[in-house]
């Protein structure tokens, strides 16, 4: 049995995460859930966006699947996501992007991992206004040698475990001399220690331009947090948008697993949403806990049911939709057929 905390967020949280909740429930894996609050719902409960309920309950399990949390933009709370990754030191942001058959995209043939910096550069909260005018503003990006050291050996490592042949280092160490500059030196002094696989760098503007005309050359991307956050939403653009990427946060003690959108409060509360990202987080997840069979038919449902086209999300199929429930019961009934064949 696995002990693990189940975030359910705000906006369309609450709704895919109980999809998820039912999905992961008919895998076979044994999972105890602890549902703990946090975000708008944490406010609304205990007047605080990250409870310490919340806190206390990953630091005992170790592992979480979380729906999204809004963040106001500008003045009220800081990101709660980003004061997770703080509080449990989850430098690693795993994001893959795959082409899936059924999927309406671009390209048919991209299958992208991105690992973002979690922690440092200008996600750091150390910025400030620099007078009661507010004539001007500061974000202090900080990047450390070991900081960079671990996020890209965690890149090689991954590429090496799972045969993957590439490594690409983003940064704009031509203009960012110093923090830019520092990642990319790191990047490329790890790069001597695993030469069985390739590296090479790109400047992330012609990355972007990269990325959407030719994303096949890819295969691992590691760059820093500001980079990373924009790439990787890029990279599910390339595989048929937000409603399919799921992401992991990754420390030596914890692992945060959620998709990589957001709570899309332009769709809450209307069955809207399609749960296939954070379905696809809790089989990363599943990974994680080593119930590689469940997570594969977890995979292998959300494939099939891709792949069928019948059923689809609006996000997907915006002429003939069923709504989030609808969807979540067709895989249910997929992943019933398929684990009695
Ligand atoms: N990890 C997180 O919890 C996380 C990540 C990103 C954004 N956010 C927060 O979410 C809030 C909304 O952010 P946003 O609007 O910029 O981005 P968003 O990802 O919530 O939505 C962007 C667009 O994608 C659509 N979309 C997103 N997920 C979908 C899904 N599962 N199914 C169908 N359509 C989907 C939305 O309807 C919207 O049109 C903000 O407060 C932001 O800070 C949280």
């Amino acid at each position: 049995m696995h002990e693990v905390t189940l975030i359910p967020g705000d906006g369309i949280g609450p709704s895919i995460a109980e999809s998820t909740r039912a999905v992961i429930e008919a895998s076979g894996a044994k999972i105890e859930w602890e549902v703990h609050q946090a975000g708008m719902a944490g406010i609304d409960q205990f007047k605080d966006p990250l409870p310490k309920e919340t806190l206390d309950s990953i630091a005992r399990n170790k592992v979480a699947l979380k729906g999204p949390l809004t963040t106001p933009v500008g003045m009220g709370f800081r990101s709660v996501n980003v004061a997770l990754r703080k509080e449990f030191d989850l430098y690693i942001n795993l994001r893959p992007a795959k082409s899936m058959e059924g999927v309406k995209s671009v390209f048919r043939d991209v299958d992208l991992v991105v690992f973002r910096e979690n922690t440092e550069e200008f996600y750091s909260g150390i910025e400030h206004y620099i007078d009661s005018k507010r004539s001007a503003a500061e974000t202090i990006g900080v990047v450390t040698r070991a900081g960079s050291d671990r996020i890209v050996r965690a890149a090689f490592d991954y590429a090496r475990e799972h045969g993957r042949r590439k490594v690409t280092i983003v940064h704009k160490a031509n203009i960012m001399k110093y923090t830019s500059g520092l990642f990319l030196d790191v990047g490329r002094e790890v790069a001597k220690e695993f030469l069985d696989i390739q590296c090479d760098d790109r400047i992330i503007d012609n990355m972007a331009m990269q990325l959407v005309t030719h994303p096949q050359q890819f295969d691992i991307i590691v760059t820093t947090n500001l980079f990373g956050d924009i790439l990787s939403d890029l990279c599910s653009g390339l595989v048929g948008g937000l409603g399919l990427a799921p992401g992991a946060n990754i420390g030596y003690d914890a692992a945060i697993f959620e998709a990589v959108h957001g709570s899309a409060p332009d769709i809450a509360g209307k069955d809207l949403a399609n749960p296939s990202a954070m379905i696809l987080a809790g089989a990363m997840m599943l990974d994680h806990l080593h119930e590689s069979r469940a997570a594969k038919l977890v995979r292998d449902s959300i494939s099939a049911v891709l792949k069928e086209g019948k059923k689809l999300t609006r996000d997907l199929s915006p002429e003939r939709s069923v709504g989030t429930k609808e969807f979540t019961q067709n895989v249910l009934a997929t992943m019933e057929l398929m684990s009695r064949n």
